[in-house]
């Protein structure tokens, strides 16, 4: 198992800037790069946030936050970021060819010892790993959103990935005070795969006319505890984010369960996006 003192974040999106945030928490040194310079700015202003609230609430501390911000850099490409890294953390956009891209120039930068991980949520990590010269340093680390709240990180294990890259994953986890999960490389892995059919479902439901979104998310939300309903989560996560993993997973599964609604497509090509966009199944 190897210590983790650098880490590089490749994207400062939704994901992005959360995993830098708890990172810079954890004491490490972060890089943070995105191909879209305002995206840097804009994760950068929402750590700041997030600490700021977290000081409000009494869950973080002024000399956490200080901290948490000098430990913070940027960099203006992908060499700049992951040389000298540790570990890299890869939260673009949820397409393959994309991440294979970004990975295979990763690969030709980073230090021979770095550890690779992706947030995919539901792509083949041994797919990904399979344009590194070493794809047993390749894992799947992925993380909840928003990632400074939520407890839980999957560690997906690739068919290459070797037990030390496994065990260095979890123990990052652990020291970012997430509870790890360790799964098997399979599409949508434990988390993914159900939350899909649920939210998939949903708007299914939504479509017929079964019932409102309010009183869909109701339903799960007072019949079954879930913290959230579906539609409200998906709007949190994104529906372009949630279409493309739906995709994905009709296509590497079979089950029409994961069939992405006409709905969907329509709000998509809309730009209803969620709460990033304003406007998803509820306006935020
Ligand atoms: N949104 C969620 O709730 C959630 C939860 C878990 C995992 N994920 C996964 O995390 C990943 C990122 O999702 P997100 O919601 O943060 O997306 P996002 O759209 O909010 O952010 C993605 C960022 O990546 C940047 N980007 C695009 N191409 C890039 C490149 N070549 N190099 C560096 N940056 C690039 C974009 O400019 C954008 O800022 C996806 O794989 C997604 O499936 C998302």
């Amino acid at each position: 198992m190897s210590r983790i003192e650098t880490v590089a974040v490749l994207g400062a999106g939704t994901m992005g800037h959360g995993i830098a945030q708890v990172s810079a928490t954890s004491g490490c040194t972060v890089r943070l790069y995105d191909i879209n310079e305002a995206a840097v700015a804009g994760g950068l202003d929402r750590i700041r946030g997030n600490l700021d609230k977290g000081i409000a609430r009494g869950k973080v501390t002024q000399a956490s936050r200080d901290t948490t911000l000098a430990n913070l850099s940027t960099a203006t490409s992908i060499r700049e970021a992951v040389t000298g890294a540790d570990l890299v953390i890869e939260a673009a956009p949820e397409s393959m060819e994309l991440k294979e891209s970004i990975f295979a120039e990763v690969d030709a930068a980073a230090p021979a010892h770095a550890i690779l991980a992706t947030n995919t949520s539901s792509l083949s990590i041994t797919q990904i790993a399979a344009v590194a010269k070493d794809p047993a340093r390749f894992v799947g680390m992925h993380f909840f959103n928003p990632v400074h709240i939520m407890g839980l990180v999957e560690v997906v294990w690739g068919a290459e990935t070797s037990a030390a890259t496994r065990d260095t994953a979890v123990d990052f986890a652990r020291r970012l005070g997430k509870e790890p999960i360790v799964v098997r490389d399979a599409p949508g892995f434990a988390s993914s795969r159900l939350g899909i059919v649920l939210g998939m479902e949903a708007i299914r439901m939504v479509e017929q006319g079964v019932a409102s979104p309010e009183d869909i998310d109701k339903a799960m939300e007072l019949g079954y505890r879930h913290p959230m309903g579906p539609l409200k989560l998906t709007d949190l996560v994104g529906l372009d984010v949630r279409l493309g993993i739906a995709e994905y997973l009709h296509q590497t599964l079979g089950s029409e369960a994961f069939a992405p609604p006409a709905l969907l497509r329509e709000m998509v090509a809309e730009g209803k996006l969620g709460k990033k966009s304003g406007q998803g199944f509820y306006s935020w």
